[in-house]
């Protein structure tokens, strides 16, 4: 037997996908057949990325720049997608940002910040995608969280509070959703090689790349593959999960 993903008729979404693994996750997506919505902020850099996407695989790729924090943004959005694709099938909240302090440093504005980014947005967006899904009568929804928000770190109380709010945002969703066929999982990526990591202290990052049981770093591909598992029939009956993608980080 085997098994192939078939995503075709089938449109995405995809948040924060201008690079990493937002990047990835549409690439795989428009690669098993789906119309994938890209979005980010800078429309001139979503563009590109959908011509090299459009140009490589079976699937086509879109534009659509909006800012996550902002709610009327993400209505506008969703307003645009209802009147010309009418439907949204998948949705993946990735757009988050890392913006770490020791709990005595920690200002106002990177606790809005990093709630707007990682937690409201996934709120807004569910809230809309939701509405469209029961439409349909199906829908599948995977939010980026992170291994941060299961065990918290020292330095990142904001970042693992915004990202475990996701992680009960998942579960909530799940139950809500699921009489009307609407799956809610979270994906929890350990250590990711991607510009959010790069820009981590050397020492800190050393001490996480010793934390790896499988010796190496995540690639986007790696998280991907599992947004992807979750984002097909292949996972039809599995929701409510936090599907760890760390390399045996925590076991
Ligand atoms: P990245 O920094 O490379 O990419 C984040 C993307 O989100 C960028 O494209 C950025 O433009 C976009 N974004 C940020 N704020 C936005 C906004 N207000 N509106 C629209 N787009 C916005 O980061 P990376 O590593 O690809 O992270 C993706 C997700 O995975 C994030 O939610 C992050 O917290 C999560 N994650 C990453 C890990 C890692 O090791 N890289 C580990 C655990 C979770």
């Amino acid at each position: 037997m085997s098994i192939e993903i078939d995503l075709t008729g089938k449109v995405a979404l995809v948040t924060g996908a201008s690079r990493g693994i937002g990047a990835e996750v549409a690439s795989l997506l428009v690669k098993a057949g789906a119309h994938v919505l890209v979005n980010g902020r800078n429309e001139d850099a979503l563009t590109e990325l959908c011509q090299k996407l459009n140009d490589s695989f079976s699937g086509t790729a879109e534009p659509i720049a909006f800012d996550v924090t902002d709610p009327q943004a993400v209505k506008d959005a969703f307003q645009k997608i209802f009147k010309v694709s009418k439907r949204l099938d998948i949705l993946v909240n990735n757009a988050g940002i890392l913006d770490d302090a020791l709990i005595g440093m920690v200002s106002q504005e990177q606790i809005k910040n990093t709630f707007s980014t990682n937690t409201y947005s996934v709120l807004y967006t569910s809230q809309y995608a939701a509405r469209l899904m029961a439409r349909a009568g199906s829908g599948s929804i995977i939010n980026i969280a992170s291994i941060i928000g299961r065990v918290g770190n020292e330095g990142q109380a904001v970042y693992a509070g915004s990202k475990a709010a996701v992680i009960g945002i998942t579960q909530s969703l799940a139950k809500e959703l699921a009489a009307q066929n609407i799956r809610v999982n979270a994906v929890a990526p350990g250590f990711i090689d991607t510009d959010m990591t790069k820009s981590i202290p050397e020492d800190k990052y050393q001490q996480r790349m010793d934390s790896i049981g499988m010796q190496r770093i995540g690639t986007p591909d790696d998280v991907a593959r599992s947004v992807l598992f979750l984002a097909s029939d292949l996972s039809s009956y599995v929701t409510g999960q936090v599907v760890g993608v760390d390399g045996g980080m925590l076991v």
